[in-house]
This record gives structure tokens, C-alpha cells and sequence, in this order.
């Protein structure tokens, strides 16, 4: 018979045995040992009852290979990532686990260095996913769950001078992975650090730092309870306290605040007789009062992200470097909060959130999202058998990050429905640390949390909870509670494909009603996963990549950032809609009207730029006196005198705030804010202004027919066909009317109103075109098509109107709907093609990424160079990109200089690829798409917006394409040569 046998504790309720009670991680001089390196592994297939032995130090593991530890072993050809959201990758069955569960055996030597001292020592485990068991030198010190919760095992009667060897037999699979279901990459192994640590005898087992602030009175208190050692000492230099008894609250008198903004932290130095810790101390108090979340008396405003830990390359196993460079992006991008989704981050994440300035909400590593899809039905929430699981977690989550002054929220867990376990989590929060309010989603009355949270509803909702007017529940009482309680969105605007809409209409409505406390954009980072092809191409898988049968495709991949950590052009459109300076130049009155929207800081070390540019092309600029203003204030701050543009082009006046000096976080001249306004009029387009490539000569040859073609200005037309065929010499494809786009990830819906599900359905996607009638119309020339898809009786009547003047050929596009149109439009615009040589673009109007209605709040006007490669964005899952807006002219240029100016009347949308929308449309990877000679443009009048329909609501009724009546007016002329 063949063994079935699992060990039981895979399939066991209890989180653990042998493991040490939860303690902060803190930085004492106690000998410690990094067991970080390469270990020998070996993969089994599934989890055997016994082991072969592998865990006798004499074992001989010769044949096995080299691992990296911290990894996943899925990422070192060990197996395959797998990804769901909601959905269990196992059947719903717990505390059971499949049979087929990979198992990876590591083992570690070490030398213990010739002065390690006697006595106990501490053998941790910063993260291991999901389940492990562990020998040192072939006795069990025990097994944890726990994936990114620290676990510590009792290593010091086992350690031996010299050789000494660890085993960890690490599980993917085991009863805790039911309380792991978060919507991300399963990834399993040692991913985080391996460290054994002395623990001197009187020396500080563990350390919780509690430091506050009176607002009131500017004053601070400290408390450092230290375990372990009655007689410790506390010693703050910077604030003259020496040698202060630990466990003692100490009035510390007059200090400057910890906050987000100023991060001020106090060397610290807790001395016990036998071990001294360094502690980084930052005082500041979290309350929720008069229904406001606020620290140090202040209420908050959360510009946050939700950040789960990834690398392209490493998964969960994220460097140091990397988490810094994650604060760096944050605070460069005006983010000033993280939510930790959903598990409690590496701890030195935190250690960078106190050092750089971020408001922390520290989520507890809880989620059984996957229970919904059986109707919640054994949800482990409400099952006693958990509890001391759930208590576990928590605990073990609160006893880590205590002393993180950053950290101002705990928060229970994510999408794990409802129940008594949830509650006695809280429970234990409010015991065991008191001083921060609980936040969870999940309790919809809030009966346990301290903040009502949502995730995604529409601005109409969240205008009504923000007057305190939410619907009402048929609990009369709890609906009073949570009418009183200030309001945070957990989760809004997901950042999936282009997008997210909605953003701005969000951030209007959190400064417009108090209990809006601002919320958490979904997500920070896009989880693809690095692939390389035979040429070198590069790419990023995403779920289903890997023949997993059962995923959730793309939606992993639904950050701000690329999965390389390039900002997506929505970080660029939350920076500016949360930009702490709000800076709105009104040169008619002669000002510039600035307001500071931080919560704690003013604005003195900043410095105030303006400059004027025509067509893009600077012509003046200098410096303004930035008033300090204190948080909340504004002023208005007198502009000089105007000179006007050179050239009578249109001109803009850029005012835009940088810092003074240097920071921790960005170097001195980095820009927080901007604003603009026009300044002149100017003629829109005009050729040859402030330098403009204009189109050559204004002497065109008069509209006049040679046979069968028609010359109007530059451009030749075939009057047989209608079509344009050159523009200056230069090859070119008919300008045709085009409504549809690649649906973008918002416009698919997965998880949200699909309006791609409506454009297909009506045909959008092969929409056919019939000529009503081509001919000469006076000195122009005019085309008649109707459009409409196969078995619809809706359809757009279209002229093309084409003439000469001023050296262009112009284009009237004048198109109306007719019948009922069952949808909005993708968009309106029209399409053609150039040479593929015109790979340089060079263009006046918005800039300089992408934008689109919803999405265009960081793009400036100004003059912007780029090439047809570089407008693209490379969304994991090819969709509608790279759009630039308001476009008064652009010039595609080749090497040598020729090419082809297109000017707006006023502006149109540009975009340009070297494929077509169809082929963007099919592509499922960025790296399938492939040039097909020609290159693309766009040329349009307006695009339905995006919205953030991929998890939440759609495009808002203002950023809505109907069709109707649209008229669009291009010129086309050959562009001056470089000069
Ligand atoms: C939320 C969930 C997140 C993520 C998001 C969609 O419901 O909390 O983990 O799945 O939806 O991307």
C-alpha cells in the first residue's frame, strides 16, 4: 500500500508549536548571526508524514541543489507561480490540503563564530510561505504558519561550537493557506531573512516603546517597557533624559512631533545589564474624536496607496534597496500613506516609513476572500477552531511593529466576511495596545473597528457618507455609531491598464466633507512577473502564463507602477491630484493664489518658480516669494508684469513650487506642485512662431485637377477614390473616421460595469463603411461615407471636406449619428498611416504622458519631443494607450529631417504605433505586437474617458462619449526640415 499519511500539523487548526512568543524586531547589541545565503534544496512532490532524514546533521545532501535564501522557489525553476484573486487554488474543504503539495527541504551549515556566547539564543523567521517545520542539528524545534508573520524558535541548547546545521522542511499548502487567500502571485519558500540572535541572560527580551504627544502643550511622554530585565534604563540624550527606569512613563517635556510630513525621530538607548538596543523614538498620539481620525489633534488627510511587496524577478522577496526605492517613489509622488495589504510588510519597510514620513496602516497577514464564492458557508472567521489562529496573527503582527511610530492603524485583516474571531482580534488590539484605533474593512457597521472603511463605491456614496447620510441598514443603532466615525476608502480608483479615472472628483470630495479622510488607491505596484525571450525580448507574465488551470489572468497586474517600478501614468495623475501645494495662477488679476493642503507642515523652505513660454519655448521666467503659509492657509501671491511672447503664439505661464534644499527623500529643486494658465491668445498654430517647424511656403499651388488626381495645397487626392495620397511628396493613408479603441482593462470590467461588453455587442469593433458620393465642391473636394456595423440600423453619416490654405491641405470632418446608438463611443477621431520612417515626434499642446479626459491631470501644456516607440505605454495586457491630449500641432519626422506637421483647430488627441488597433487589440503581451511597416496615427476630437470600472465605478457622466454630432478640423503640411 502506498503511504497517504500528511503530518498533522499541515492540516492542523494551530498556527504553531515550539515558536517564541511574539517581540519587536529591535537593534541590539546581542551577537547575532545572518543564515541569509545559499542553502541546499531539494523539491518533494508532496508533504510525507516522515522525513528521509535530510534533518540529521550527517545527511548527505550532496545531490541537492543551491537555493537563494530569501525566495520563492517558483521564481528558481522550482515549480510555477500560480495566481487567483478570490478563487482557491485547492478545493474548499478546510482544514484540509491536497495531497499534491509541493514540499522544498532546505538546509543550512553554520559556523557559530568562536565568541558566541552561552545561553539561550533565538533562531527567526522573518516570513516563510505557507507552512514549516525546523531541526537544528536533527532535533524539531518546531513548525509555523504564518506566511509573512515573524516566527521565532529556541535555538540555544542546540546550538554546538562549530558546524552546527538547520532543516526546514517548508510546505505550500497547509490549513493556514485558507487564511492566505490575498489577491496576488501564490509564491511559496523562505522568502524573508533567517537569523539567529543571542539572548543575553538580563538582557531586553522584547521592547515596547509608547511615546506621546499633547498637542496641546507641546509636550511629550515615554514609556519603554522592556521584558526580560526589571532593572533596564532608557535614555533619550537629545531630550536629557539619562538612565531613566524602564517601565516608568516619563514626562520628556517640550519636543517636536513624529508626523508624516516631519518625521522627526529621537535616538533612543534601552540598556539592560546584560544588552543595549538602539530604538528610534518619534512621539506622536492617534486618536479618533469628534468622529475625525487625527494625530496630535489634527485631523488627517490619507493620500495613500495599498502596497503589496513585489520585484519582477524576486516576487515577495523584495530587497532592501527596493523598499526604499518604493518610499522614495511615494514620497516623490506625493503619496503619504500605505496601507500594508494585506499582511504586515518586511520590517525594515517600516523602519523607512518612520525614517522617510509615511502614515502606516499595518494589516494584519489575514484574508479568506475565497469563502464568498461558497456563500461564506465555514468561513474560518466564525469558527472557533480559528481563534487562536486569528489571535495569532494579530498578535503576532501588534508584538513586531508596536514601536513604529508610523504605523497609526492596525488594521484586522482584508475580505475575510464577518465574525466572532475578527472580533476578539480586536478585541486584543484594544487591550494590548490601546494607543491606535482598528481598522477593518469587512465590519460593514463597524462594530469592532474604530474607522468605517470602503472599498470602491462611487462618488455619489461617498459624497453621502461624507455628509453623514450613508443609506441606512435596518439597525437604526449601528447606523448611528457608524454615522459617527470618520470615513476612509481602504481601496478606490484601481489602477489597472490605463487609468484610473475619477480621481480628482474623489479629491474634491475629501476636502469637501471632514469625514472623508482621503483613501487608498488600488494598488501601488503591477505583480508581473519578468520573462525573457530567445531574441531578448523582455516582458511580464501575469496569471494563466503559466498553465495554471484555474486564474485570474491580468488582474494581478493593476498598479501605478509597472512591474519595473516606471511610473505608469496614473502615479503621474495622482501626484498632481494630490499635490500638498495648490498653486493657481490668474495672470488677469496679477496673481498667483496658493493654499497648502498639508495637515501638519508650512510651506517655508519651498521655493515659487514661474515661467512663460510661447508654443512651448521659454521666453521669461523667475522666481516668486513664497509666503509661508501654515497648514490650511492660502494666499495670493502678486505676479510680475507679463512681457508678451515674442513671436504673438499662444503662451502659457507655468508656476510651479520645488523644494528649497535637500531632503532624505528628493533632492533640493524637486517639483511637489504646478499650475498654469494661458497667457495671451495667440494664434493657435501659427506656422513658424517661437520657433514652431512650420510647413513649407505659404505660396501653395491653386486647387487645380492633372487627370485623375487633385492637387490641393500639399496634398494630392485621387478623385476616382477619394483617397489622399500625399502630403508634400510624402506617401500617405486616407484619414478615416474611427470609433474604436483597444478596450482598456477598465473599459473590460472585470469587476465593474463592462462598457466593452456593449461596444462588441453593437459592433464598434467592425464597424463598415458605404460612399455616398465623392466630388469636386466649389475649391474643395468632398466624400460622403456612412458608417455602421453588420446588422444594425444605427449608423454615422460623415463628410470629409477637403481644401487648401496657408500652405495646408485642411480636413472638415463634420460626422453625425443617426438612428440609436446603443453605447457610447470608444472614441472620435480618425486614423491613418504614414511611412514608418517618421519615427520622431515632436508636438505643442499636453504633455508629456499620456492623458485622457479622466486621466489628464498631469499633463501640462508645452512643447514635448519624443518618438513613436516612446509614446507607447506598455500595459501588461496591450489596450488603448499612450494618447496625447490637446495637441495644437505635431511633427512626425524622419532622420533626415522630412516629415509630416499636422495642426489641430483647436487641438486634437494624438497617438501614433506601429501597429493597428486591431493588433493592439489581440495582443495579450506587449512583446507579440510587431511593427507592420507603417505607422499609426490617431487623430482625434475625444475619447469616452476611462473611469475605474476594472474594480469599481465607470466613467462619470461628464467624461462620457455619446455620439451625436463631432466635428473635427486637421491641417496637413510637410514640416519644415530640422534646422
Ligand atoms: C479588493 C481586494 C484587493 C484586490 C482588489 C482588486 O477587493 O481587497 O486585494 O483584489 O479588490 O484588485
Amino acid at each position: 500500500m502506498t503511504e497517504t499519511r500528511k503530518p498533522a500539523y499541515l492540516e492542523d487548526f494551530a498556527p504553531s508549536s515550539g515558536a517564541r512568543a511574539p517581540r519587536a524586531r529591535f537593534d541590539g547589541d546581542a551577537p547575532a548571526l545572518d543564515l541569509n545565503g545559499t542553502w541546499r534544496f531539494r523539491m518533494l512532490p508532496g508533504a510525507p508524514a516522515g522525513t528521509d532524514g535530510f534533518e540529521r546533521p550527517d545527511y548527505d545532501d550532496s545531490g541537492w541543489e543551491g537555493l537563494p535564501v530569501p525566495s520563492h522557489w517558483q521564481l528558481h525553476g522550482h515549480g510555477a507561480p500560480a495566481y487567483t484573486n478570490v478563487v482557491y487554488p485547492f478545493p474548499v474543504d478546510p482544514p484540509h490540503v491536497p495531497d499534491e503539495n509541493p514540499t522544498g527541504d532546505h538546509r543550512r551549515e553554520f559556523d557559530l563564530p568562536e565568541d558566541w556566547p552561552e545561553g539561550a539564543a533565538a533562531l527567526r523567521f522573518d516570513g516563510v510561505d505557507s507552512c514549516f517545520r525546523v531541526w537544528l542539528n536533527g532535533t524539531e524545534l518546531g513548525f509555523s504558519t504564518g506566511s509573512r508573520l515573524a516566527a521565532e524558535f529556541d535555538a540555544g541548547h542546540l546550538l554546538r561550537p562549530g558546524r552546527n546545521v538547520l532543516a526546514v522542511r517548508v510546505h505550500q499548502w497547509s490549513a493556514a493557506s485558507y487564511l492566505e487567500d490575498q489577491d496576488m502571485w501564490w509564491l511559496s519558500g523562505i522568502f524573508r531573512d533567517v537569523t539567529l540572535t543571542a539572548l543575553p541572560e538580563r538582557g531586553i527580551g522584547d521592547v515596547a516603546v509608547h511615546a506621546s504627544y499633547d498637542h496641546e502643550d507641546g509636550t511629550g511622554t515615554l514609556r519603554v517597557d522592556v521584558a526580560g530585565s526589571a532593572e533596564a534604563l532608557v535614555s533619550v540624550p537629545e531630550l536629557g533624559l539619562v538612565d531613566a527606569p524602564a517601565g516608568v512613563e516619563h514626562a520628556v517635556g517640550p519636543v517636536e512631533p513624529w508626523t508624516a510630513e516631519e518625521p522627526r525621530l529621537y535616538d533612543a538607548v534601552v540598556a539592560a545589564p546584560g544588552e543595549r538596543a538602539r530604538l528610534r523614538v518619534g512621539f506622536r498620539t492617534v486618536e479618533v474624536s469628534g468622529g475625525l481620525l487625527r494625530v496630535n489633534g489634527r485631523p488627517l488627510l490619507l493620500r495613500g496607496v495599498n502596497r503589496h511587496e513585489w520585484h519582477p524577478d524576486h516576487g515577495r522577496a523584495v530587497s532592501r534597496e527596493t523598499m526604499r526605492e518604493d518610499v522614495l517613489l511615494m514620497k516623490r509622488h506625493n503619496v503619504n500613506a500605505v496601507r500594508t495589504s494585506h499582511y504586515p510588510p518586511h520590517p525594515d519597510f517600516l523602519d523607512l516609513c518612520d525614517e522617510l514620513g509615511l502614515w502606516v496602516v499595518d494589516e494584519c497577514d489575514l484574508e479568506t476572500h475565497g469563502f464568498e464564492l461558497v456563500g461564506w458557508r465555514g468561513n474560518p472567521s466564525d469558527d472557533p477552531r480559528w481563534r487562536e489562529a486569528y489571535l495569532d496573527r494579530i498578535a503576532r503582527t501588534v508584538g513586531r511593529d508596536r514601536n513604529h511610530p508610523s504605523v497609526v492603524l492596525w488594521s484586522l485583516g482584508n475580505e475575510s466576511g464577518t465574525g466572532r474571531n475578527l472580533e476578539a482580534m480586536a478585541a486584543w488590539v484594544r487591550e494590548h495596545d490601546p494607543s491606535r484605533p482598528v481598522h477593518y474593512e469587512g465590519d460593514r457597521d463597524s462594530s469592532y473597528a474604530d474607522v468605517y472603511s470602503r472599498m470602491y463605491p462611487p462618488h455619489d456614496e461617498v459624497d453621502a457618507i461624507g455628509r453623514r447620510e450613508e443609506e441606512a441598514t435596518d439597525d437604526p443603532g449601528a447606523d448611528a455609531h457608524r454615522r459617527g466615525l470618520p470615513f476612509v476608502l481602504c481601496e478606490y480608483a484601481h489602477a489597472m491598464g490605463a487609468g484610473p479615472g475619477g480621481l480628482e472628483e474623489y479629491q474634491e470630495l475629501f476636502t469637501r466633507h471632514e469625514r472623508l479622510q482621503g483613501g487608498f488607491v488600488w494598488e501601488w505596484i503591477d505583480h508581473g512577473i519578468r520573462r525573457r525571450e530567445p531574441d531578448g525580448a523582455e516582458w511580464f507574465a501575469y496569471g494563466g502564463d503559466f498553465g495554471e488551470t484555474v486564474h485570474d489572468g491580468n488582474f494581478v497586474a493593476d498598479g501605478l507602477l509597472l512591474p519595473d517600478r516606471t511610473p505608469g501614468p496614473g502615479l503621474h495623475a495622482y501626484k498632481k491630484t494630490i499635490e500638498p501645494v495648490r498653486v493657481v495662477p490668474d495672470p488677469a488679476a496679477g496673481t498667483v493664489g496658493i493654499a497648502n493642503t498639508w495637515d501638519f507642515r508650512d510651506t517655508s523652505g519651498l521655493v515659487l518658480r514661474w515661467r512663460a513660454e510661447e508654443e512651448g519655448v521659454p521666453f521669461a521666467e523667475g522666481v516668486l516669494d513664497m509666503p509661508v503659509l501654515g497648514p490650511g492657509a492660502d494666499a495670493d501671491v502678486p505676479l510680475p508684469g507679463m512681457p508678451e511672447p515674442p513671436g504673438g503664439g499662444e503662451a502659457w505661464l507655468t508656476v510651479s513650487v520645488h523644494l528649497g534644499a535637500d531632503q532624505p527623500w528628493a533632492p533640493a529643486g524637486h517639483e511637489l506642485a504646478w499650475g498654469q494658465a494661458r497667457l495671451a491668445t495667440g494664434r493657435h498654430g501659427a506656422a513658424g512662431t517661437a520657433g514652431a517647424p512650420g510647413p513649407v511656403g505659404t505660396a501653395a499651388p491653386a486647387a487645380g485637377t492633372e487627370g485623375a488626381l487633385l492637387r490641393l495645397g500639399p496634398g494630392v487626392l485621387d478623385t476616382g477614390t477619394g483617397a489622399l495620397l500625399s502630403v508634400g511628396g510624402l506617401p500617405v493613408g486616407t484619414p478615416a473616421v474611427d470609433l474604436w479603441r483597444a478596450p482598456t482593462d477598465n473599459d473590460q470590467a472585470r469587476h465593474g460595469v463592462s462598457v466593452e461588453v456593449p461596444w462588441r455587442a453593437a459592433g464598434l469593433d467592425r464597424i463598415t463603411s458605404r460612399r455616398l458620393s465623392a466630388g469636386r465642391d466649389g475649391d474643395a473636394y468632398v466624400v460622403r461615407d456612412r458608417l455602421a456595423p453588420a446588422g444594425a440600423d444605427f449608423g454615422m453619416l460623415v463628410a470629409y471636406r477637403w481644401t487648401a490654405e496657408g500652405g495646408r491641405l485642411l480636413l472638415d470632418v463634420d460626422a453625425e449619428a443617426e438612428g440609436e446608438w446603443p453605447c457610447p463611443l470608444p472614441r472620435f477621431g480618425v486614423r491613418m498611416d504614414v511611412p514608418s520612417s517618421l519615427g520622431g515626434v515632436e508636438w505643442f499642446g499636453r504633455g508629456p504622458g499620456e492623458a485622457y479626459r479622466d486621466v489628464d491631470q498631469a499633463a501640462r501644456v508645452g512643447r514635448f519631443a519624443s518618438s513613436v516607440d516612446g509614446l507607447q505605454t506598455p500595459y501588461l495586457r496591450p489596450q488603448e494607450n499612450g494618447n496625447r491630449a490637446d495637441v495644437r500641432w505635431a511633427v512626425l519626422r524622419a532622420e533626415d529631417g522630412t516629415g509630416l506637421r499636422i495642426d489641430g483647430d483647436p487641438v486634437f488627441g494624438l497617438s501614433a504605433r506601429r501597429w493597428d488597433t486591431a493588433a493592439l487589440d489581440a495582443a495579450r503581451h506587449p512583446h507579440e505586437l510587431v511593427p507592420d511597416g507603417r505607422i499609426h496615427l490617431h487623430l482625434d476630437l475625444e475619447h469616452h474617458g476611462i473611469g475605474s470600472a476594472s474594480c469599481g465605478p465607470g466613467v462619470l457622466p461628464a467624461h462620457r462619449l455619446a455620439a451625436g454630432r463631432h466635428r473635427l478640423r486637421l491641417g496637413f503640411s510637410p514640416a519644415a526640415p530640422t534646422p
